[in-house]
């Protein structure tokens, strides 16, 4: 009706699409996620205040093993704080994604946390990994942006990511939102060990920190459309990343398979001889993620093997390392501002997300409601 088409250019504000608008609003999200949850300033030691998850921090830290579980965006926010978790809680995480956990049955034991993520809180594997892990005894935590969802309402206890209703199919600001939360997840864990207390408070700062910096880089939104009408007849996109940012690899490719229609992959960067260096030659485009981390050095010499085999390369780098990473000059930079290594996830999937935007608008898809896909998946 003419009423609902005018009620949904309002929620859309200036914008065209929900899922532009949800890239764009990303500082706020952030921001919501966070509030009334960090102790910073004044004469207090720095920390974080997660009240869902406050008197079950002794029994995770005392866990034999942590699960991340579920699926498509919201298991890739898992991967991204992965490294922070087992760094700062000391305990191993092991990655599933529901699906196939469940087909295999794994072993869950009552010493195990299962840590379920779900954006919307009601996805049928999710859910009911979430029931297989309860009957085998584990403690389960839920990471949800629906309050009474059933994923919310089914684990032990759990922290809401806060980060707002969203509507485009493709996640966008729920994955910014996810990593910040599970980000002050593995703070809370980390809070009783005095050895990591200057990294815990250098986190705390970025956080503060960040969504001054995710506005920074939406500035890329110009860069990336120009990007997208370069890429926009291609076939194919492949994305290279490494440590925090093999995430933003497989989700920076999922955005752009399953929005802009363009088949794309994200790669370990450590698997490239395995198999993907075959693939390389002047014309398959590959984006190399290379911001500064302990894994940078490594990723500068998988940009020279790139250039050896003259690929066509896309290399995003932090701000002013152009130059450094890549002295031979590659096809295009994505140069972005930096922030601690366990943050630039939250930073560097937004010029992907960007360009799998611009690459649907211009290749004349629906933004908001790909092909064959559906916001929550209820049926398995
Ligand atoms: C669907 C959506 C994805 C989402 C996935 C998991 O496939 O299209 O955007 O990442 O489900 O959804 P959840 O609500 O559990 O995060």
């Amino acid at each position: 009706s003419v009423l609902a088409v005018e009620v949904e250019q309002i929620q859309k504000g200036n914008y065209d699409h929900y899922m532009q608008k949800e890239i764009h609003e990303q500082p706020e999200s952030l921001t919501t996620t966070m509030r009334g949850r960090l102790i910073h300033g004044g004469s207090k030691v720095k920390g974080v205040l997660l009240g869902g998850l406050k008197d079950h921090l002794r029994t995770i830290r005392r866990s034999r093993r942590i699960l991340f579980i579920g699926c498509g965006t919201s298991y890739h926010a898992g991967l991204a704080t992965r490294a922070l978790v087992e760094e700062l809680s000391g305990v191993p995480v092991t990655m599933e994604l529901a699906s196939d956990l469940l087909d295999r049955r794994g072993p869950v034991y009552r010493e195990d946390t299962a840590i379920f993520v779900s954006q919307s809180g009601e996805t049928a594997d999710t859910l009911e990994a979430l029931e297989y892990a309860k009957s085998c005894g584990a403690l389960c935590v839920g990471v949800t942006n629906t309050v009474g969802s059933a994923i919310a309402r089914g684990t032990h206890c759990g922290v809401h990511i806060n980060a707002g209703c969203e509507i485009g199919v493709a996640s966008t600001k729920a994955y910014t939102s996810q990593i910040a939360a599970m980000t002050m997840m593995a703070l809370a864990l980390g809070e009783d060990t005095i050895s990591s207390c200057s990294r815990r408070e250098a986190i705390i700062d970025d956080l503060i920190n960040l969504p001054d910096k995710v506005r920074e880089v939406l500035k890329l939104d110009n860069d990336m459309k120009e990007l997208a009408k370069e890429l926009m007849e291609e076939q194919s996109l492949l994305v290279f990343g490494r440590g925090y940012n093999y995430a933003t690899a497989l989700e920076g490719a999922l955005k752009v398979k399953e929005v802009a229609l363009m088949h794309s992959e994200g790669i370990l960067a450590g698997e490239m001889k395995h198999g993907p260096l075959a693939l390389v030659d002047e014309n398959l485009p590959i984006i190399v993620v290379a911001t500064r981390d302990a894994t940078c050095s490594k990723q500068q010499s998988v940009i020279q093997q790139l250039q050896a085999r003259k690929g066509r390369l896309i290399v995003m780098c932090t701000k002013g390392d152009a130059n450094l990473m890549c002295p031979n000059g590659s096809y295009r930079f994505i140069e972005v501002p930096q922030l601690q290594d366990c943050l630039q996830p939250i930073i560097n999937i937004v010029p992907f997300q960007l360009l799998a935007y611009h690459l649907t608008v211009l290749r004349g898809f629906n933004v908001d409601q790909p092909r064959n896909l559906a916001k929550s998946v209820t049926i398995s």
